[in-house]
């Protein structure tokens, strides 16, 4: 079976109703990323952040997954499909995709302040100052924040490195270490690119760019034959 690696930004999520980041209008139109997706900013103000992704929450409780990530679960009948995904949200998840890593964290997680490794399920949309892990300590977001590592990075470069094709939806790839993935394909792996505008990138890595929308793209493409 071919194996397939789709790596996904927030153009994937668009057309269920949320917000990008950097097209005009986008969450960092709207939002400093200083004071709302560093470390610094969950020290000096803890409940803006918080605030932050409690909105972002409570707009993925009321969004379904769209057409283009139903497509990648009708894949899995043909191949075996890996996605590796920039989002926070659960999307690829409720569509039914079986295999997603997810590089800058879950928005419907929490972990403890006190131990990395201490992870819960966030029950409905709301984490506020004072919900507490079990050892006592604050509970943050389970995201990357801007100037943190990205554990899984390794992970994703693995399999990256397996693919025998790569499909890219949706990113600008203007975020690093993420957007490197694209340089740890196997040399002579082809890269498709689905995303409406376009998109400018470092080198000549031979990409395919369908400039048309995840739900339009996807559907259609035959890449597991
Ligand atoms: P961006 O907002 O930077 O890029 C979104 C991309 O989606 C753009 O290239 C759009 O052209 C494209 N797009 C818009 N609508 C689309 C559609 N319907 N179908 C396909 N593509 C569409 O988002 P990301 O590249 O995902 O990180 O951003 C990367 C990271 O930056 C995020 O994970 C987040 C952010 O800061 C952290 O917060 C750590």
């Amino acid at each position: 079976m071919k194996r397939i690696v789709v790596f996904t930004g927030a153009g994937m999520s668009a057309e269920s109703g949320l917000s990008t980041f950097r097209d005009k209008g986008g969450l960092w139109d709207k939002y400093d990323i200083s004071q709302v997706a560093t470390p610094e900013a969950f020290a000096r103000d803890p409940e803006m952040v918080l605030e932050f992704y409690n909105i972002r929450r409570r707009e993925l409780l009321n969004v379904k997954p769209n057409d283009g990530h139903k497509a990648l679960v009708e894949w899995e009948q043909k191949a075996e499909v890996h996605i590796i995904t920039q989002n926070i949200d659960d999307l690829h998840e409720r569509a039914g995709s079986t295999h997603v890593l997810h590089l800058h964290g879950e928005l419907r997680k929490a972990r403890s302040t006190a131990d990395e490794n201490l992870i819960i399920e966030i029950d409905g949309s709301e984490l506020v100052l004072g919900d507490l892990c079990p050892l006592g300590s604050q509970l943050r977001p389970h995201v990357v924040w801007f100037g943190e590592e990205v554990p899984e990075m390794l992970r994703a470069e693995e399999i990256v490195a397996q693919a025998d094709v790569l499909v890219v939806v949706g990113t600008s790839l203007n975020v690093y270490p993420a957007a490197g993935l694209l340089w740890c394909v196997a040399p002579g792996t082809p890269i498709w690119l689905i995303d409406p505008n376009p998109i400018s990138l470092p080198g000549d890595l031979g990409i395919t760019h369908l400039m048309q929308k995840a739900g339009e793209a996807l559907p259609n493409l035959i890449i597991a034959n």
